[in-house]
């Protein structure tokens, strides 16, 4: 029997549908919520968005404030990780449900991003405020939303979906002491000598009190864009046009520390980036450009140090909003029926694996951030280690609002009770992450021990695999390099063991007792799922490849009897480097090129 690997590709997702239609998976997608909300009780939302903000370097040790209000009273997912460790990507990916190759929304800017092309990519007509609204929901937000929202574009056309919105604009959108907001249809308007953060928080408590009096559950959704660093929007030069103004496309673009209330400006005088093991290392680490940086100098670290008070200073004014929110919510009698989520865009790096202050990266600093929810049914006090990512936000949402699933969602609901957390199926292992294009420094200091402030070819696909014995990160540049690292032996991924100078310890490493010439494809098997996944076959991506669904996990992948299917199984491999989802640079496609894996079968008969 000859079946080309496409008909077996579209037997298994016809097979998959049936049984998410049979309700077979009902324990991955939880039909009601904590608290079973009947229509007239539903819940109220409140999503707080920063910019940048990190996990790993001790943020959340400066926020006493959100501390006492969200993670006592709420669960801190611990391993919560955005999808593309940039602003507008993972924004857009919140706000679909969708990866970065499914939006295509995959950079700041035109061609590849921004606002413009979310808006040509169809989304404006397509996305959760909509969803919320069909759902019976008043939406309002304010704060930034994508990167490339302009003065100059803002109505062309406005975003839709919002009762009442009162957005950050460019060029100002970083400029702490002089920013732009642009309220409904109104025209923009400066806020020069006011406090960005400050101004924003009226606005959300305007906006609370108006979502209150209108009766009717509410969506609020409040974006600052601390810890951010401060662009000042009069060194743009030029500013220019509509279609690709912004500041992060300009050459000139010129970053500084980020910019605090005044009443904070005092604040950690002695703090300092975390010295952890991967913190301007004296081993260089890291695939491609990565691995070329120079151990940074006396005076960069303590460039570094102070851009770092910079974000704890920043930090605090969404401190005290968040404070204001829970205060406010108890004077209108509606806190305990009110979700709240406080989580960020992507995370940020500042001198770890030697790189000056930014973004981008697939390693944990980036990718790995925090997210705390309190409300109804969650946990008080509890630290969950489901793993969860941003794609998951748009469909708890909706979950929360007592709406269906959207079959093309590429992620799950977040599990919320102590017992969905308890629960949480096996097959919540895994985060697809991708990059496309460049990288920026965001310091006085550029890369390569010099004043480059931008680099290319910052391409890769890469996956976080955590399971009961193990905890994976296994990456594929655009330059055909390849990572991995075991992350319970090297949490600050500088052991590359797919190096040639990790050959010894590669040697000597096995994962659930299988070395790494077995792990090895099964990973890029999963990898060349998920890379072009869509729906379903994001969340459960082994399925793509054993359709029976006798493998849920890396685990079941392993078991010996698939030795052969794996090793023969088409290589993850980019054609060329590309600053966009070029498929062809890509190289080769599960839907095209892959194999499937039927049980009880020959399955290279098939191939
Ligand atoms: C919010 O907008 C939706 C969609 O336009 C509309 O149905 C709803 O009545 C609005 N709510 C209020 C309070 O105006
Ligand atoms: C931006 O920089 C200019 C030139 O250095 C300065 O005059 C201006 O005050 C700055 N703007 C803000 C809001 O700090
Ligand atoms: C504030 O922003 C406006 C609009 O971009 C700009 O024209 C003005 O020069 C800025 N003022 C300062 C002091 O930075
Ligand atoms: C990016 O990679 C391509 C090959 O895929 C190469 O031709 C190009 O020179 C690289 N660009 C930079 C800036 O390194
Ligand atoms: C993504 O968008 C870019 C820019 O419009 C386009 O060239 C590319 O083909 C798109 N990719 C896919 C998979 O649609
Ligand atoms: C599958 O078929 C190939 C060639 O037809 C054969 O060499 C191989 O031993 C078979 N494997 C199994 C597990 O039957």
């Amino acid at each position: 029997m000859k079946i080309r690997a496409a008909t077996a590709v579209a037997v298994a997702n016809c097979l998959a549908a049936q049984v998410v239609a049979a309700g077979l998976l009902d324990e991955q997608i939880p039909l009601s919520r904590p608290g079973n909300p009947k229509p007239s009780d539903r819940p109220n939302i409140i999503f707080v968005l920063t910019d940048d903000q990190d996990l790993h370097m001790d943020s959340l040790n400066y926020l006493p404030k959100i501390k006492e209000r969200l993670i006592d009273q709420g669960t801190l997912y611990k391993r919560h990780y955005c999808t593309t460790a940039v602003c507008c990507p993972s924004r857009a990916s919140i706000f679909t449900g969708k990866l970065a190759h499914n939006t295509n929304v995959t950079d700041l800017n035109p061609p590849y991003g921004g606002f413009p092309i979310f808006v040509k990519n169809g989304h404006n007509e397509n996305y959760l405020p909509l969803w919320l609204q069909d759902a019976g929901y008043n939406t309002f937000y304010t704060g930034k939303m994508f990167n490339a929202h302009t003065v100059w574009n803002y109505d062309s056309p406005h975003l839709k979906g919002w009762n009442g919105s009162d957005f950050l604009l460019d060029p100002n959108t970083y400029d702490y002491w002089n920013a732009t907001f642009q309220r409904n249809q109104n025209t923009p308007i400066n806020h020069l000598g006011d406090y960005s953060t400050d101004v924003l928080a009226e606005k959300a408590y305007g906006f609370l009190d108006d979502a209150v009096s209108a009766k009717k559950p509410f969506f609020l959704g409040i974006a600052p864009i601390a810890p951010h660093s401060n662009v000042n929007s009069t060194v743009l030069n030029p500013v220019k046009g509509p279609d690709d103004d912004v500041p992060v496309s300009d050459d000139t673009f010129r970053v500084s520390i980020p910019r605090s209330a005044k009443r904070h400006e005092h604040l950690f005088p002695d703090a300092k980036v975390p010295r952890t093991d991967n913190f301007n290392p004296d081993v260089e680490s890291g695939a491609d450009w990565i691995r070329r940086q120079p151990k940074l100098t006396q005076e960069n670290v303590e460039y570094n140090d102070r851009h770092y008070r910079g974000r704890l200073q920043a930090l605090q004014s969404v401190d005290e909003l968040v404070e204001g929110l829970v205060e406010r919510l108890e004077q209108h009698g509606i806190l305990d029926n009110t979700y709240i989520f406080y989580t960020t865009d992507n995370g940020y790096h500042i001198g770890q694996h030697r790189l000056p202050a930014g973004k981008e990266c697939g390693y944990e600093t980036d990718i790995n951030v925090p997210l705390i929810i309190r409300g109804p049914g969650v946990p008080k006090g509890r630290i969950s280690d489901s793993v969860t990512a941003h794609v998951d936000l748009a469909p708890t949402f909706l979950s929360l609002t007592g709406a269906s699933l959207r079959a093309d969602f590429d992620g799950t609901p977040i599990p919320l009770s102590e017992k969905e957390i308890e629960l949480a199926p096996s097959t919540r292992e895994h985060v697809n992450v991708e990059y496309w294009g460049w990288a920026i420094s965001e310091s006085n200091f550029g890369f390569n021990g010099g004043d480059d402030k931008r680099i290319y070819n910052n391409t890769y696909k890469a996956l976080r695999v955590i399971g009961e014995d193990y905890n994976l990160y296994y990456s594929v540049w655009c330059t055909n390099e390849h990572e991995l690292y075991e992350m319970n032996s090297d949490p600050g991924q500088l052991k590359n063991l797919l190096h040639k100078d990790e050959a010894v310890l590669a040697a000597q490493t096995t994962v659930l007792g299988y070395p790494l010439e077995k792990l090895i494809p099964r990973l890029d098997a999963l990898l060349l799922v998920l890379k072009s996944c869509k729906g379903a076959s994001c969340s459960q991506p082994w399925r793509s490849l054993h359709p029976h669904g006798n493998v849920v996990t890396l685990h079941d992948a392993l078991s010996p009897r698939y030795d052969e299917f794996y090793e023969q199984q088409v290589r993850v491999e980019y054609s060329w480097c590309d600053s966009g989802y070029i498929v062809p640079a890509e190289g080769p496609q599960f839907e095209k090129d892959g194999v499937v894996y039927w049980e009880g079968s020959n399955w290279s008969d098939w191939t």
